[in-house]
């Protein structure tokens, strides 16, 4: 039998990797993991992340920070405790066959406790990579704590300058037994990734195998700068109103108007005149729709963004590939993530070529996304976490732009409507009807 695969070439058995993260306290390890678990669940790498801060406020739900000094017995004896709670649960994961990557979210500040979860995780066959975030931007630190520190439900009810204060002196705490990795010398044998003030440099050490090697270019990758992503289908089609999938038809002269309007509604949604960086696909609908915004907007078209390959499907209505292809038709109902066109393409092969398109968006700042049904769905599950069963389904009409603003621990949506009639393109399980109404449901 041939090697499972998750379809992109990732041979998912037998790998078994666990993340464990490293750095002080409002270092941004909650924040990777939370990145890094989401990117390889959309990838359809089973991913979980088991966050040892989580396990500790079942037994101290709100210490102070003299629990978090290593002269405070009862504090070590619960944080170990903790510890190793969140450390039998992610090695049953593994053992209950499910688990592909675990991260394991702590601090993990001090050689010993980096030994002991190595030991632990290595003598179960699993392999471990160490991904450090190193920060001595003060003003950085500062931030995190009243960002997402003094709103923790470490401080729920307290007084926010004082749960700062408390914070503060709980790093220090943490500041009097912290190693960073190898920096004594001897902790050349690890896996580890090092990224230094949020990626102005890294180390990286001993990475090995496919899997790792994405893991770590996709983290090395991540900033937190602030900025959007926009995401807008292309005008209406004629092809759209014929109810007709596929193809590389022209606008409508009701899709031209929105191609006229989009440079107001951007302007609107941006707030200001900064320009953003315009990617379109290689069909004509996206690049008629994109050809009215400032000229100082810098454009690129990506084949990537081409839409969902319909195979020998393409240009047909849904009444027509049911009357042609009834069980296709229905074996699409029954798993439309994975269901692929004859000589086409699933959504799932879609995600996988959308991987490069992730990895450029995560690294660059305001972009602009003008693509199609298929492809904006993939990219919206990426940032809103969308399963494989919902994705497929999110309504994403025509004539609408929207803009995603990444936040700390998930993604801001706002939506801006061109009030520019269009047909409606979604389709609900079972129906082949040419213009449906999206189930209200689930919209974006
Ligand atoms: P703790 O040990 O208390 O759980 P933590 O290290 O997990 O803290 P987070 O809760 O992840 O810290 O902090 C989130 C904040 O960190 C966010 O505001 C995010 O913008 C910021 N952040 C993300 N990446 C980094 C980074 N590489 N360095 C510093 N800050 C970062
Ligand atoms: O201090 C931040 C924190 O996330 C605590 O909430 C948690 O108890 C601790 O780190 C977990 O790390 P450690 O293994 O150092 O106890």
């Amino acid at each position: 039998m041939a090697p499972k695969t998750n379809g992109i070439g990732v041979q998912v058995e037998d790998m078994r990797i666990c993340v464990v993260m490293v750095g002080l306290p409002a270092r941004g390890k909650s924040y990777i993991a939370q990145k890094a678990q989401r990117y390889l669940k959309w990838l359809s790498i089973p991913a979980k992340t088991f966050n040892v801060g989580n396990y500790r406020r079942n037994d101290a739900p709100q210490p102070s920070a003299d629990f978090f000094d290593t002269n405070n017995a009862e504090g070590e004896r619960k944080r170990r405790a903790a510890a190793e709670a969140a450390v039998a649960d992610m090695l049953q994961w593994f053992k209950s066959g499910e688990g592909v990557v675990a991260i394991l979210d702590a601090t993990n500040s001090t050689k010993e406790r980096r030994k002991w979860v190595l030991d632990k995780v290595k003598s179960e066959g699993i392999e471990v990579i160490f991904v450090e975030s190193k920060c001595d931007e003060e003003e950085l630190i500062m931030a995190n704590i009243r960002d997402v520190k003094t709103t923790s439900p470490d401080y729920k009810g307290q007084d926010p300058e004082k749960a700062a204060l408390d914070f503060r002196d709980r790093i220090r705490n943490y500041e009097k037994v912290y190693k960073s990795i190898n920096e004594d010398g001897d902790e050349d044998d690890l896996t580890y990734l090092k990224i230094m003030n949020v990626g102005k440099q890294v180390i990286i050490n001993r990475i090995r195998d496919y899997l790792q090697s994405r893991i770590v270019y996709y983290l090395m990758n991540l900033h937190i700068r602030p900025r959007s992503v926009w995401l807008s289908r292309h005008g209406e089609s004629m092809l759209n109103i014929e109810g007709r999938i596929g193809g590389d038809a022209g606008l409508s002269h009701r899709g031209e108007e929105y191609a006229r309007k989009l440079p107001d509604l951007v302007l609107e949604s941006v707030g200001s005149d900064r320009p953003l960086t315009v990617w379109t696909s290689t069909l004509k609908r996206t690049i008629a729709t994109a050809r009215h915004l400032p000229k100082h907007y810098n454009q690129l078209q990506w084949k990537a963004l081409d839409e969902l390959d319909a195979g020998v499907c393409d240009g047909m209505t849904y009444q027509e590939i049911a009357d042609m292809y009834p069980e296709d038709f229905q074996a699409r109902d029954e798993d439309k993530y994975n269901y692929r066109y004859r000589g086409g393409e699933s959504y799932r092969d879609v995600v996988i070529r959308l991987e490069p398109i992730i990895m450029e968006l995560e690294r660059s700042e305001d972009i602009l996304i003008i693509s199609h049904q298929a492809v904006i769905r993939c990219i919206y599950a990426y940032f809103m976490q969308k399963t494989q069963e919902e994705s497929p389904w999110v309504p994403v009409p025509l004539h609408t732009l929207m803009k995603l603003t990444p936040r700390a621990y998930g993604t801001e949506v706002q939506t801006f409507k061109a009030n520019i009639k269009a047909v409606s393109t979604w389709r609900g399980k079972g129906s082949t009807a040419k213009h449906e109404d999206p189930s209200p449901e689930g919209g974006v």
